[in-house]
């Protein structure tokens, strides 16, 4: 997995947040002083937008239902999100930031046929 540039230092002002799309998938940069971090770009809750978020003290607010996030961790801070954001690696050369943006892994046809076969208690 390559480092890719995904933009530019100069494109993120400082307690904001910079949403983009990286090979299909929505990132949100947020740069925090001269440190930039990347998550998940969509809200773990619903469909919502992080990029049109609030940043405030190393937190993202989600813009539809108000669920932060801690930008650094990617953790789920309170409700109603509970699960916590993908977070990825970033790094700057110059003033281009450079990210590693790994795909979630697809679940194997066998490990999906084999769930299947499972007997629960209501089938017997
Ligand atoms: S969509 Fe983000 S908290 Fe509901």
């Amino acid at each position: 997995m390559a480092w890719q540039r995904i933009a530019s230092l100069s494109e993120i002002a400082v307690d904001a947040v910079l949403g983009v799309d990286v090979d299909g998938s929505r990132v949100a940069l947020y740069r925090l002083a001269n440190e930039v971090f990347a998550t998940a770009g969509i809200c773990t809750h619903a469909m919502a937008l992080l990029s049109d978020g609030f940043v405030e003290d190393g937190k993202i607010e989600c813009p539809l239902h108000q669920s932060q996030f801690d930008i650094r961790s990617g953790k789920a801070l309170c409700a109603p999100a509970t699960e916590d954001l993908r977070t990825y690696a970033v790094k700057l050369d110059g003033d281009e930031i450079r990210c590693r943006i790994a795909k979630p892994r697809a679940r194997s046809p066998i490990l999906r046929r084999s769930a299947q076969r499972i007997p629960t208690l209501s089938s017997r």
